[in-house]
């Protein structure tokens, strides 16, 4: 925090986006003596940049588009290369980057999250290089949210260009659905389970489904956080993951989280396994078979942007939205960000590639699509539909906890030991020897990560 505040101090006001990549030098940053040291830049003012990203299906794609567009205008010395590999949340394009990564073989910049998923994996993994230089040649960090900026460092130095801020706990609703069953939806959302579980049972005596989910990939791990925040609350959430945790992963208020857990997996789509991926689970409410859908605001861009990538929806009409329940004033938040390789082909095509992901204009373009709100604190409001001006006053407002689906609070490893755990339990019959089991595998996972002893 402190390191943040004095690179807030240091950086003064904001300056517009240079149009030529700013020098990246081999000069560790002066505020320290244990900087990393930044590979050489090779000059290669043109030629192919390689971007990798998880941005290809409907609602993903169109935000991704509009940055490149500016990227093109601005650096059209430059080939953008597409190297996005499908799935939500990056199911199969970590392996995949991994596997890259393993061979030496880095595109010229990746999408990563900010928090652990960036720090416990690329930076200390040494596959990333800081980006001291460009902070201070841009003034890049006087625009971000203090809270972002230890997120995306390590020993005070960043190492990530954040571009968005997105809100996990949206819960997405069909009006006619809720409606036709009788159910009321307070102002404010639901303030506990068992409230929308007895709106699920009216949803269920009409024959729709209560709540849509998508294939296990990453969606069952996106119910589960916001079920488990909504039942603990923020505080108790963070307390789960601080380095000596403050909430008991063996006690009553996770048993009470599994609970409604596996009551919220009873009203799921027999079918989820099935859906290829998040879309079809939000699909369902668009298409009124399903009520509810817990999902991102990237399902945003996808209800709401015209076709071919969106379903052109009218917002409180044809779908709606409230926060999940028992998440009133809290904003369970990730960040997309893109970092600086190290051994990539194109430096200097990253260093364009990072200018105008960091932009004003970059991020005006990319983030009124992609249904998340910008980075940046200066971005244009009016560029955004209600649903991100909602959140981006929210984001101000309410407690900020980070989202363990999306990167945030857990180490890659953990987060991944927690995942084959929860894959067995939504396997099992979810009775409460099932959920006693999912239980001391959590603790076990904590163990494991070193965090719990
Ligand atoms: C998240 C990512 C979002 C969105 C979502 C669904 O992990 O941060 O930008 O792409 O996955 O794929």
């Amino acid at each position: 925090m402190l390191v943040a505040s004095l690179l807030l101090a240091a950086c003064g006001t904001p300056t517009a986006a240079p149009t030529t990549p700013p020098a990246e030098t081999t000069q560790p940053p002066a505020e320290t003596t244990q900087a990393p040291t930044e590979a050489p830049t090779t000059v290669q003012t043109g030629g192919e940049v390689e971007i990798f990203s998880w941005w290809v299906g409907p609602g993903e794609a169109d935000g991704l588009a509009a940055m490149v567009k500016v990227f093109n205008a601005d650096y059209p010395q430059y080939t953008f290369v597409n190297a996005a590999v499908a799935g939500g949340a990056g199911s199969n394009a970590k392996a995949v980057l991994a596997t890259r990564l393993q061979a030496g073989n880095p595109p010229d910049s990746w999408q990563a999250h900010a928090g652990q998923e960036t720090i416990a994996n690329y930076v200390a993994a040494g596959q990333v290089q800081p980006l001291d230089d460009f902070f201070a040649s841009t003034g890049f960090a006087s625009v971000l949210p203090a809270t972002l900026i230890p997120l995306i460092s390590a020993n005070g130095h960043p190492y990530s260009v954040p571009v968005n801020i997105h809100r996990s706990n949206v819960m997405w609703y069909n009006p006619s659905v809720v409606q036709a069953a009788g159910v009321t939806i307070p102002a404010g959302g639901f303030t506990t389970w068992d409230d929308f579980f007895a709106a699920c049972e009216k949803i269920k005596a009409t024959g729709k489904v209560c709540l849509s989910m998508g294939n296990e990939g990453f969606t069952a791990m996106h119910l589960f956080e916001n079920v488990m925040i909504g039942t603990i609350g923020a505080d108790k959430w963070n307390g789960l993951w601080l380095p000596t945790p403050t909430t008991d992963w063996a006690g009553a208020d996770v048993t009470a989280g599994l609970a409604n857990y596996a009551k919220a997996l009873s009203y799921v789509n027999s079918d989820a396994a099935t859906l290829s991926d998040w879309q079809p689970a939000s699909k369902m409410v668009a298409d009124g078979d399903a009520a509810f859908n817990i999902m991102g605001d990237w399902a945003y861009g996808y209800f709401a942007n015209p076709d071919p990538n969106g379903l052109a929806l009218t917002p409180h009409t044809q779908f709606d939205w409230s926060p999940v329940p028992g998440t009133q004033g809290i904003f369970v938040f990730l960040s997309d960000s893109f970092v600086k390789p190290i051994g990539n082909k194109n430096p200097e095509g990253t260093m364009a590639w990072l200018t105008v992901a960091a932009s004003k204009a970059g991020q005006e373009a990319f983030n009124p699509l992609k249904g998340s709100i910008c980075a940046r604190t200066d971005c244009d409001k009016s560029l955004f539909s209600e649903y991100s001006q909602g959140a981006m006053a929210d984001w101000l407002s309410n407690t900020v906890v980070g989202s363990l689906t999306h990167g945030v609070v857990a180490a890659p490893a953990w987060q991944t030991t927690i995942d084959t755990a929860l894959k067995l339990f939504i396997a099992s019959d979810l009775g409460t020897k099932a959920q006693s089991d999912f239980q001391a595998a959590l603790v076990a996972a904590c163990k494991s990560d070193g965090t719990c002893q």
